[in-house]
């Protein structure tokens, strides 16, 4: 999704540090970046389609360098095509005003043939540039910036988050936001916008999160926030507890390796110090997550979209299994849309590693006016999902940069099964002695993780992903906590490598999918001890005896006996075997895709956090 940077300095330049807070975002997905400066009465724009060092190439002569304010993007396209006319930032002509969009503006059309009528022109097709002769307009009757904005902004519907430059008496910097999200940072010397607190990190770590509806206006050291009227608003900083280090690759050649070996660090964070031993419980921080509050739940209602979806779902199985309530799981788009029942007193859960999917926001945002409990697992403090929320339970995965998430995952698994055994432990179906039993076993993952990321057990599952590196096709099988997870490895599979890779419920498969094994086609079993591990290891014989090259990833060794090939995991658990498998899933997609020669960290038309429809 796009991304926006700003700066308003008082003495130093901002150019270089608005490109290195492009660069951070770049993990968002673009496909054509730009920059707006000033350093006196006359913006300058620069614009490039492709990536930021097609940009840079047209910043190199240093005639910009000196600039103090500045907007900067990474364009994600929607309205026309990605090219250098369409990139971002957008003026009105005037050559004193620059504009920088996320989101979409619906009734672009209608303004622009107002705004066109009037003698404006127009120099590309998106519908930012509504935007930029709106404000244009209200500047040359006079207005002053931030009051320009506002009254643009009444014309428009849609959602969007935008900052605004412009020069000359009343000019300045001015950001705006609707739907998409927008954080601003202020040191005495200077201001800060970014689409993300990561892009704001080198400069400050006290952010401010823009709301709905809210309108701030910038300086060096200070900003105002107020409403579409012109309200003010109180918006505090808050502290962000990451720092601008976790936001480096740490000398590994891309963020999605070097996520993936965070997962034992990620487990500790994510569950050690929520354990309580002696009542064999759990304790969550944000929000009501009493006994009597659980106790008085009926059903719960999972919402979320891809990846975080499938950790929705190794959720229902945890839940089930240890709570006996009822868990039903949508994604969060067909929720939205489908005129859902929520019956009796349900508790939707929203799981999202960023907390700006606008599926999932507006799903959560519906269930509650359906009459349900809100609460989510969400990867960022202070995202809109965990703000909208009653309850959260923070992953602490730390940034994910990669787009492929991996981190985020197993932090949202772990997440799910502290919350299983909390209502399980509230609802009374589980014991102290069961409950203990089970986070034991949690804690005792982290060495069997460390264990799977041994420079020898990678290799191995690297060696495989190689030999199977012209295959054209993929499937994953597996069955209760492992179904989600074969989705996973599936999902992962095809984000990087660009094979096709279906996941599939192992038992679905002679329904029909079966038709598509053909000699040879590898079959990845994703299999552990347990309920459903002698009906897997059957349906592994179904595909086997199609001719179906199995190879076995799991500890159930009677499955590895049948395989072609195998990656053994450490065995724990059924309900915990789900944080164990996906991370040879995660490998063996990487490895898969960098034999392919992908871009692994920014794969093609993939954005990290979907922010528009
Ligand atoms: O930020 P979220 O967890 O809400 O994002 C949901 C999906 O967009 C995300 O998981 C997506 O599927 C990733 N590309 C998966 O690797």
């Amino acid at each position: 999704m796009c991304g926006i940077v700003g700066a308003f300095s008082r003495r130093g330049a901002v150019l270089d540090g608005m490109v290195e807070g492009l660069r951070v975002l770049e993990y968002r997905g673009y496909d054509s970046c730009g920059v707006a400066v000033a350093d006196g009465e006359r913006i300058e724009i620069r614009r490039k389609v492709g990536r930021l060092s097609e940009l840079e190439k047209l910043l190199a002569d240093g005639a910009l360098a000196g600039a103090r304010i500045g907007v900067g993007h990474t364009r994600w396209a929607t309205h026309g095509a990605p090219s250098d006319e369409n990139a971002h930032p957008h003026s009105d002509g005037s050559g004193r005003l620059a504009l920088v969009h996320n989101g979409i503006i619906e009734n672009y059309l209608e303004l622009r043939r107002e705004l066109e009528a009037e003698g404006r022109k127009f120099s590309s097709e998106t519908d930012t540039e509504v935007l930029s002769h709106l404000v244009g307009r209200e500047l040359a009757r006079g207005a002053k910036l931030v009051d320009a904005v506002r009254t643009s902004l009444a014309r428009v519907h849609g959602y969007y988050a935008i900052a605004v430059m412009s020069t000359g008496a009343g000019g300045g910097l001015v950001a705006a936001r609707q739907g998409p999200p927008l954080v601003v940072g202020v040191t005495p010397d200077a201001a800060y916008l970014g689409s993300d607190v990561l892009a704001l990190l080198p400069h400050t770590r006290d952010v401010v999160y823009l709301e709905d509806g809210d309108v701030v206006e910038l300086s060096p050291g200070h900003y105002t926030v107020t409403d579409l009227a012109g309200k003010p608003l109180e918006r505090k900083p808050r502290r962000i507890d990451w720092n601008a280090e976790q936001a480096s690759k740490g000398g590994y050649p891309h963020f999605m390796l070097k996520e993936i070996h965070e997962q034992p660090d990620v487990l500790a964070r994510t569950a050690f110090d929520r354990i309580l031993s002696d009542s064999g419980d759990v304790s969550f921080e944000h929000g009501d997550w009493s006994d009597e509050r659980l106790r008085a739940l009926d059903r719960v209602q999972v919402i979320a979209c891809g990846t975080a979806l499938h950790a929705g779902q190794v959720a229902r199985y945890l839940i089930e299994q240890f709570a006996r309530i009822p868990v039903d799981i949508d994604y969060a788009s067909e929720f939205r849309y489908r005129d859902p029942v929520l019956a009796g007193r349900t508790l939707a859960l929203a799981v999202s590693q960023s907390g700006e999917t606008a599926d999932t926001l507006a799903a959560l945002r519906l269930a509650r006016q359906l009459g349900a409990t809100t609460a989510a697992i969400c990867n960022v403090m202070g995202s809109t999902v965990v703000r909208e929320s009653e309850s959260t339970i923070l992953t602490h995965a730390g940034p994910e940069i990669g787009v492929a998430s991996t981190k985020a995952f197993v932090a949202q698994v772990v997440a799910a099964f502290l919350l299983a055994v909390r209502l399980g432990r509230a609802r009374g179906t589980l014991s102290v002695e069961q409950g203990r039993e089970l986070l034991d076993e949690l804690r005792r993952l982290r060495p069997r993780m460390e264990a799977l990321l041994a420079p020898a057990t990678i290799e191995r599952t690297a060696a495989i992903a190689r030999a199977h590196v012209d295959a054209k096709g993929f499937f994953f099988l597996g069955r209760g906590v492992n179904f989600p997870i074969a989705l996973e490895g599936a999902l992962k599979l095809k984000e990087i490598s660009y094979v096709h890779a279906e996941g599939y419920a192992a038992g679905e498969m002679k329904h029909g999918p079966i038709a598509l094994i053909s000699k040879g086609m590898p079959i990845v079993v994703v299999n552990a001890p347990g309920a459903v591990a002698d009906k897997v290891r059957s349906n592994l014989h179904e595909v086997k005896a199609r001719g179906g090259h199995v190879i076995s990833v799991g500890s159930d060794a009677a499955s590895h006996e049948l395989a072609d090939e195998t990656i053994e995991v450490p065995a724990t658990i059924e309900a915990l075997s789900a944080v164990l498998n996906v991370i040879p899933l995660q490998l063996f997609a990487y490895h898969h895709a960098l034999a392919r020669g992908c871009d692994i960290d920014k794969p093609r038309n993939l954005a990290k956090s979907v922010t528009v429809e």
